[in-house]
């Protein structure tokens, strides 16, 4: 719910439990006055003034010494006006070559339903169940008109924000920064939660408390990346899993970018978060009469913890973010060939994995990379999307047939922005590569990557999927991507415009996937960038689901999938059962574990069935039965992060409840192995304290308040990795 008092100038945004509020001062200046829970009054009684040294004040109202944006909280803050602090906007007026601006209020508009955005991904939402907020600013000189939109889900405690700009002035400008969003907090102590990592390890949880001295994450890589995700949480200073405030941010966009916060001169913390371009630069050229639209951020607050902060975040991301026919219906269970034949395979073999799979109940069968051009190892081929028919020894047409016809259906691997030197592709248009002309480019994987920044690139290869899709039966794609870009710079712009390459990169991978799911919107595309390098709701707008690692060791995805957790659904969450020892880090678990662990995801198999033992097969067959029983329960259910892979050195516990809490499965793994071992308990949650539960392993019943406050005995002396499961029910 919006309101605007026209006489005070406050605006305030009130959804289920939070309220967020700004006010159009007497200036025209938009302050910023309070995000937190729900509060029954306005916040301008917060706003002090005092004359503070090396504070400018704007020369309309030079005679107030009080008066100073350096000191004030902003909603939109900008360079130009004598804030010192991080600005959200940078403007240069390309008449004269200065930075300025003054933005004030000149219209504000509440309206019912969701904003979009132009070429970039938003969340959705009826008309009842979204309204928009738009409040207009306006700089004189440049002419530059800036409106920030706010998406307000009562519902789901959420509120999202993006920014539009426009040049209504005579002379061209140039965007040097726009951010999404900045919060301003007049006081306090938080921390920065953020999640870094690197290839094959990804979503490590990282909380810094943040101080004086600016604290900052983003990707200079092109894509959002494994270095770091574009969700942090701002945390109070004493909040953990069950208590304390907390507000998620999501930056909805898939390359560079920066999220920094810091605590200023005067003990005020600032957030700001959105697009970078290269080495955070942005420099887009903006014409008079052009606009541009910065990516959404979604925010949401949670004054109960971290778990209801997640709780938040998944709920939106499953309703209103994914889109598509897979967003409600069952995602099929998958083998992928990848991690069973690497590229030394044929159709034969490729039709014995499937056969056997399918007599163990898996769905889908996904041919991963090796399957076209000459692609014999990753150093060519990329880019030649046509199938190998001389490596397969048939057709793809009879090859999805013959996998169709065993009662699977048939996915495929492409890498659709990368081209290899060694390839028909490149030979034919050495041009269609982001290069700088002067200077070699940087390899990477032995690949270069294509110039999505340039509509006959992004038409090209839109082109040569389609004939793909369109003769073969294919109901699902793993899109990869697998490299950092380097070499920004595109034939198709001149030299002034070179600075938007990064960003119109990123506008052609989202127009190529946009016509993708329209023209085949029963195909499930699974996104993938080196696993992990790309997991944002940026691309899950777009892909339902994203392979969460390269990493499928279970021990080391017990960390991945935690980090995961907290801004990410399940739902979203690729994860196989694969061989051991695991292919990247030599552990061996135990079957059973690896089930547990790649359940609380899509879940598949990433091996070669023939290779297991009779034990396995019959381990696999029962897993597969308990997902599919699990299933509701575990995509609809709320998550629960029972312990804490960094903190509880012996144990690592998870759990689903469903929404009516008369199930729930509860997973733990054990980390450590000791002489003479302790006894080991989790503590459940989220079950109702009166109601009795029956566990299905020991057919005992336990009332929930026993289960959650006493706590939960693990079998004695667990063995090294081994995993375990308790499915309660209401009895
Ligand atoms: C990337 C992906 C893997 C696999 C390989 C194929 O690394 O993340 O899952 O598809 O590429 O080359």
């Amino acid at each position: 719910m919006i309101k605007h008092d026209k006489k005070t100038g406050i605006i305030t945004i009130n959804t289920k439990n939070t309220t967020y509020q700004m006010q159009a001062d007497t200036h025209g200046i938009l302050l910023h006055l309070y995000y937190g829970r729900k509060i029954h009054f306005d916040a301008s009684h917060t706003i002090q003034y005092a004359d503070r040294g090396f504070s400018g004040n704007p020369y309309d109202l030079g005679s107030d010494r009080t008066y100073s944006l350096d000191a004030l909280p902003l909603e939109y803050p900008f360079y130009g006006e004598g804030d010192y602090r991080n600005p959200a906007l940078i403007i240069k007026n390309e008449k004269d070559g200065s930075l300025g601006l003054d933005l004030r209020v000149s219209d504000i508009e509440i309206s019912k339903g969701k904003y979009s955005l132009k070429g970039l991904p938003a969340s959705y939402g009826a008309e009842n169940e979204a309204e928009t907020l738009s409040v207009t600013l306006k700089d004189s000189i440049t002419g530059l008109t800036v409106r920030l939109l706010y998406g307000v889900f009562e519902g789901y405690d959420v509120i999202t924000r993006a920014v539009k700009l426009t040049n209504e002035g005579t002379a061209p400008l140039t965007i040097k920064k726009a951010a999404s969003a900045a919060l301003d907090f007049l006081y306090g102590d938080y921390r920065l939660i953020s999640f870094y990592g690197r290839h094959a390890m990804e979503r490590n949880l990282c909380d810094s408390l943040i101080s004086h001295g600016r604290l900052s994450i983003g990707s200079n890589r092109g894509t959002s990346s494994h270095q770091y995700n574009p969700f942090v949480i701002l945390a109070d200073s004493g909040t953990n899993e069950d208590f304390g405030g907390c507000i998620g941010v999501h930056l909805m966009y898939s390359g560079s970018f920066e999220i920094s916060a810091e605590k200023d001169q005067y003990d005020q913390t600032r957030l700001v978060a959105g697009l970078s371009g290269i080495c955070g630069e942005l420099d887009w050229l903006l014409q008079p009469g052009e606009d541009f639209d910065t990516p959404e951020v979604i925010l949401t607050y949670s004054k109960d913890g971290l778990t209801h902060l997640s709780h938040n975040t998944h709920s939106f991301i499953n309703n209103c973010v994914i889109r598509g026919s897979f967003k409600d219906k069952r995602r099929p269970i998958l083998i992928n060939n990848w991690e069973a034949t690497y590229f030394d395979f044929d159709g034969e073999r490729l039709i014995n994995i499937a056969k056997d799979a399918k007599n163990l109940g898996i769905e889908l069968f996904v041919l991963d990379d090796g399957w076209f051009g000459k692609r014999e190892d990753d150093n060519t081929g990329l880019g030649d999307w046509k199938v190998n028919t001389g490596k397969l020894g048939m057709t793809l047409g009879e090859l999805s047939r013959r996998i169709n016809e065993l009662g699977l259906s048939f996915g495929l691997w492409f890498e659709p922005e990368a081209v290899s030197e060694d390839s028909d592709m490149y030979r034919a248009h050495p041009e269609y590569c982001l290069r700088i002309p002067s200077r070699p480019p940087v390899r990477a994987r032995y690949q270069l990557m294509l110039d999505f920044a340039r509509q006959e690139v992004v038409d090209f290869v839109y082109e040569m999927l389609v004939d793909i899709f369109d003769n073969a039966n294919i109901s699902y794609m793993k899109w990869d991507m697998n490299r950092s870009l380097s070499d920004f710079y595109s034939d198709a712009l001149s030299k002034d415009r070179q600075g938007e390459v990064s960003h119109r990169y990123v506008l052609g991978v989202y127009d190529l996937l946009e016509r993708l799911i329209k023209r085949y919107p029963d195909m499930l595309i699974e996104g993938c960038s080196g696993g992990g390098g790309r997991f944002d709701a940026g691309m899950l707008y777009y892909t339902p689901q994203v392979w969460c690692s390269d990493n499928t060791d279970a021990i080391d995805r017990l960390f991945i999938q935690y980090g995961t957790s907290f801004g990410y659904p399940i739902s979203a969450v690729g994860s196989h059962v694969s061989a051991v020892p695991n292919h990247q880090t030599g552990r061996t678990t135990p079957f059973n574990t690896r089930g547990i662990v790649a359940m609380s995801g899509t879940f598949g198999y990433e091996l070669d069935p023939a290779k297991l033992t009779d034990e396995e097969r019959e381990a696999l067959k029962t897993q597969i039965e308990r997902f599919k029983k699990d299933y509701d329960l575990i995509r609809h259910g709320d998550y629960y992060r029972l312990t804490s892979p960094y903190s509880d050195k012996e144990l690592c516990a998870w759990m689903f409840v469903s929404k009516d809490k008369k199930t729930a499965v509860i997973n733990a793994v054990s980390l450590n192995n000791h002489g003479n071992p302790v006894f080991k308990y989790i503590n459940p949650k989220g079950l109702i304290p009166d109601a009795v539960y029956h566990i299905e392993e020991s057919d005992e019943a336990y009332p929930g308040d026993a289960l959650m406050y006493a706590g939960l005995p693990l079998p004695y002396a667990l063995g090294e990795y081994e995993g375990i499961q308790w499915h309660l029910n209401l009895t």
